[in-house]
C-alpha cells in the first residue's frame, strides 16, 4: 500500500516535470517566434516597448538635431565638447542623460543656447525618455494615418519638431501660418523637404523626414494648404 502510493507520487512528479519541461520550451519557442531578434526590427513597424514608451527616433532625435546639431555646435564636424547628436548612437556614447538634461535646463550656465527654445512639453518628454533608460525603440508611429490632414494637427507638429530649432528666430522663419505658406507658395517647402528638386535638403544636417511626414505636408499643399 505505502509503497503503491510513493510509487505513483514518483510517477506523479515525473510527469509534472514532464510536463513542466514540454511547457517551458514551447514558450521559450513561441517567444522566439513573436518577438523579432533586434537585427530584424528595423523595419518591422511595432513598438517594443511599453505602450507609453518614447519614441526615440520620431520623436526625441528630431529635437536635438534641430536644436543641438548646428554648424559650430554638435553635429559630426564640430563636435563641440566631443558630444556629437545626430544619431541615436553618438547620443549613447558622447552624453549622459544627466548632462543632456542639466543643458536642457540649464538658464545660462552651461552655455547651451537651447535651454529657453523647447517648450515645456519637450523638455517633459525628452526627460522621460531619459527615466526610461535612453532606449532606442523604434518606428512606433505604427501605419501612416493620412486621413484627416490638417495644418494645426499634422503640418505645424511635424516643423515644431524637425524645423524650429534652426528656423525660429532668423534667416528663413517657419514660426507660424504665414510664414509657412510663403514657403508653399515659394515652392521651397516640398522641394527642401523631399530631397528632390535641386533645393538644400532640410532638416539641415539631419536625417530625412520620414515618408509619412512628407506624405501628409504633401496632402496638405496638394489641398490648397489652407490654415486648419
Ligand atoms: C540644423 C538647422 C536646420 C534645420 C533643423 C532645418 N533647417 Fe531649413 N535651413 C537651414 C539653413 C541654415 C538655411 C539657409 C538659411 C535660411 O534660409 O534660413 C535653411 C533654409 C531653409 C529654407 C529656404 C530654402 C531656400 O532655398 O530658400 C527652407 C524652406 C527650409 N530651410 C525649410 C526647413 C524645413 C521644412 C525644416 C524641417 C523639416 C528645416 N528647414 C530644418 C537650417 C536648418
Amino acid at each position: 500500500m505505502i509503497f503503491k502510493v510513493k510509487g505513483t507520487q514518483k510517477i506523479s512528479v515525473v510527469v509534472l516535470c514532464s510536463i513542466l519541461i514540454i511547457l517551458a520550451c514551447k514558450h521559450g519557442k513561441t517567444d522566439d517566434d513573436v518577438i523579432p531578434k533586434p537585427a530584424d526590427t528595423t523595419h518591422v513597424f511595432v513598438n517594443t516597448n511599453a505602450i507609453d514608451s518614447v519614441c526615440f527616433d520620431e520623436q526625441i532625435l528630431p529635437l536635438l538635431v534641430s536644436n543641438c546639431a548646428k554648424s559650430g555646435c554638435h553635429d559630426t564636424v564640430t563636435k563641440q565638447s566631443g558630444i556629437v547628436v545626430t544619431s541615436y548612437d553618438y547620443l549613447k556614447t558622447t552624453l549622459s542623460g544627466t548632462l543632456l538634461m542639466q543643458s536642457l535646463r540649464d538658464s545660462g550656465q552651461l552655455g547651451m543656447p537651447i535651454s529657453n527654445k523647447l517648450t515645456a512639453d519637450q523638455v517633459k518628454l525628452i526627460q522621460t525618455w531619459v527615466n526610461q533608460g535612453m532606449k532606442r525603440g523604434i518606428d512606433c508611429q505604427g501605419p501612416c494615418d493620412t486621413s484627416n490632414v490638417t495644418y494645426s494637427g499634422s503640418v505645424f507638429p511635424i516643423i515644431q519638431n524637425y524645423c524650429l530649432g534652426c528656423h525660429i528666430s532668423s534667416g528663413t522663419l517657419l514660426t507660424n501660418y504665414t510664414q509657412v505658406k510663403a514657403k508653399v507658395t515659394d515652392g521651397k517647402l516640398f522641394c527642401t523637404v523631399s530631397w528632390a528638386g535641386g533645393c538644400q535638403p532640410m532638416p539641415q544636417g539631419g536625417v530625412q523626414l520620414s515618408q509619412c511626414n512628407i506624405r501628409k505636408i504633401k496632402i496638405w499643399i496638394d489641398a490648397g494648404a489652407q490654415n486648419n
